[in-house]
């Protein structure tokens, strides 16, 4: 059966580990699986912009045996001209994969409805599903563990890193906080699918409009920019909004001694987060950025499997 990755819930917690665990052993042995040799083409396409997401895709393909098409959605007939659904019944007779960065989910799940080949988000509006198996990489890698750890995300609690580490988190069993304002909380049917998943899992979900109480004695401290790609408008609300969310050394001492930082990035320095923090010896970004490449080849190498 064809399986899609529109959101992170879409794997179960047994199949989040299993492409975690494959991830592990990629960054170890690099060029140890190639399902894509002959080579065969993903399309990856792009109606927002990127810089980690598109290289990452583009290296990883290629790195199973593959070869990338990068498509802009501006250059293509996707969007204004042509429907999700009629490019999928296109790409999916000479693609074996296809990767969408865009604004809506719906336009994600019109995509992939009775799409022949899986459809992978690689950023909407709500969900950033492949950054999640990157920093869940990457915390593992730091803590040796998932399950039983505290994460606090503060900032846009609305926005698809937040909405994405609720669902991606319960499903790995963690503790996960969101300290946002009142009018930037998640999505309540997103907070209640996340809720539902952690009573599966051992983990819980909090959501607190205080930045402090978030982040109090968490292992892993979390932010992203306050004005996310389609948002820019609003820029001048948002920085004053979002002020007192700003994560500095301050909010970082209320963490425990050994939190460490993760942003998906790119980063406003003085916005979401100060540079002795994200420039900081708890701050582990340039690994999060890195593992992109490692998560999306397990990603991918597992999720062709899947097809029979
Ligand atoms: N983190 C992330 O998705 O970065 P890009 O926007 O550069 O792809
Ligand atoms: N929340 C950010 C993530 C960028 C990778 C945005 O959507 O712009």
């Amino acid at each position: 059966m064809t399986r899609h990755f529109l959101r992170d819930d879409d794997l179960s917690p047994a199949e989040q580990t299993a492409i975690l665990d494959r991830a592990e052993a990629l960054k170890a042995d690099r060029w140890s699986e190639r399902p894509l040799a002959g080579p065969q083409t993903v399309a990856v396409i792009f109606d927002k912009s990127s810089t980690r997401t598109r290289v990452s895709f583009a290296v990883g393909i290629a790195d199973l045996g593959g070869q990338p098409l990068i498509l802009e959605t501006a250059s293509s007939q996707l969007g204004g001209k042509e429907t999700p659904g009629d490019t999928a019944r296109v790409l999916e007779r000479q693609v074996a994969a296809i990767v969408w960065r865009t604004y809506a989910q719906a336009g994600l799940e019109e995509m992939a409805h009775g799409a022949m080949v899986p459809v992978i988000n690689a950023l909407s509006d709500d969900f950033h599903p492949c950054q999640l198996l990157a920093d869940l990489l990457t915390i593992r890698e730091k803590k040796g563990t998932l399950a039983g750890l505290t994460v606090a995300f503060v900032g846009d609690g609305r926005c698809n890193m937040a909405q994405s580490y609720l669902l991606a988190g319960a499903t790995a069993g963690m503790h996960v906080r969101i300290g946002a304002p009142a009018e930037f909380a998640p999505d309540a049917e997103v907070v209640r699918d996340a809720q539902a998943r952690a009573a599966e899992t051992g983990g819980s979900i909090t959501v607190v409009t205080d930045a402090a109480e978030a982040v109090r004695g968490a292992d892993v401290v979390v932010t992203d920019t306050w004005v996310s790609m389609g948002k820019e408008s609003e820029k001048a609300y948002r920085v004053e909004t979002f002020g007192s969310y700003k994560v500095d050394q301050a909010l970082m001492d209320q963490s425990k001694s050994d939190a460490i930082f993760l942003h998906c990035l790119p980063a406003d320095r003085g916005y979401e987060v100060e540079a002795d923090v994200i420039d900081g010896p708890r701050s582990v970004i340039w690994d999060e950025a890195e593992n992109r490449l490692h998560a999306q080849k397990a990603l991918l190498a597992w999720i062709l499997e899947q097809e029979g």
